[in-house]
């Protein structure tokens, strides 16, 4: 594959992006409108690997990240081309460059429309809509006598959280739920002494995220997100969920987390999406991304 190209008069060649400013990737991603501090950057360089590409004076005119869970298995994100430069190949040569580095694995993504025909040429099939809810938080309701009861998450409900995190999400990511939780709030619900939903809540963009939630009941993911939700009254709360029908939306919208967006989850090889429709006590399903990039 070729490391340099005329594009649109520039002389552009593809770099690692562990070797790049953050304040310049923070630039990129502010050039699409997209919330990324300088430490989200920074964190999904840590747990992942990317290119940029880079004109003759080293701006940044574009970036493509991997994120390896497993062996086998991929998510890809920060997919980003500069508004100035789309549309004249440079998004297709760094998505071709990442999938040539993580050759062998099963691949899952989150597509913005603007990407849509790009993942769809490199034979992407689309699985399911995320709803990218957001706002300003409001105190939930207090909760109901038998609603579930939920306890802080310790470093000792490690192990607990990562198990159920890999049987919603079909494969261990061990490391990236490590560093999510070391820096996150979580809470979570147990029954017969055994751990059935979790959330983490960590600093993100342009306030707070909640995400990963796992969970196999409604009432159960809304029991864990609450006292994010209450945490965080009045400030600005985040939340990515494939969820658009039964408790946990409606909560959400109550909460003052409205659909700000969508993207479409898309798959490529043999690991899609666990349908979230299938979810019951036995199947713990994903019900917040932990970003968009990361699944
Ligand atoms: C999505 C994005 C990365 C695409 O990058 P790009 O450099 O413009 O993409 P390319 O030029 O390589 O185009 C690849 C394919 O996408 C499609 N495409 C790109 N721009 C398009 C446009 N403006 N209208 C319609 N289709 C378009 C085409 O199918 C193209 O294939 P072609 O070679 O057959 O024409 C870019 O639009 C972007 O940064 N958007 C904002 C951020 C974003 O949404 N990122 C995606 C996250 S999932």
């Amino acid at each position: 594959m070729p490391e340099s190209r005329t594009v649109d008069a520039y002389d552009v060649r593809i770099a690692d992006i562990a070797d790049i400013d953050l304040d310049r990737l923070q630039a990129l991603s502010i050039s699409v409108g997209w919330p990324h501090r300088a430490e989200d950057w920074q964190f999904t360089r840590e747990v992942g690997h990317g290119y940029v590409a880079l004109d003759e004076i080293d701006r940044v005119l574009g970036s493509a990240m991997w994120f390896p869970h497993g062996d086998d298995f991929a998510t890809i994100g920060m997919v980003i081309t500069s508004p100035r430069l789309q549309a004249l190949g440079v998004g297709e040569w760094l998505m071709k460059r990442v999938l040539a580095a993580s050759a062998g694995r099963n691949y899952r993504l989150s597509a913005t429309r603007a990407a849509l025909a790009l993942y769809r040429s490199l034979g992407f099939q689309p699985n399911r809509t995320v709803f990218q809810c957001q706002g300003e938080a409001r105190r939930s309701d207090p909760p109901a006598a038998n609603a579930p009861s939920v306890r802080r998450l310790e470093a000792t409900d490690l192990a607990a959280v990562t198990a159920l995190d890999a049987r919603a999400f079909g494969t261990a990511r061990t490391g990236l739920i490590a560093r999510l939780f070391a820096q996150s709030v979580g809470y979570g619900v147990e029954r017969d002494g055994a751990l059935v939903a979790f959330s983490l809540c960590r600093p993100f963009g342009r306030g707070h995220v909640v995400g990963p939630v796992v969970a196999g009941l409604d009432e159960d993911a809304v029991a864990v997100v609450s006292p994010h939700v209450d945490a965080h009254d009045g400030a600005f709360l985040r939340l990515d969920t494939h969820l658009d029908e039964g408790a946990f939306p409606l909560f959400l919208a109550r909460s003052g987390l409205r659909i700000h967006d969508t993207v479409l989850t898309m798959s490529l090889g043999s690991a899609p999406l666990l349908n979230p429709d299938a979810r019951g006590p036995d199947c713990p399903v994903t019900y917040a991304l932990a970003t968009q990039a990361l699944g």
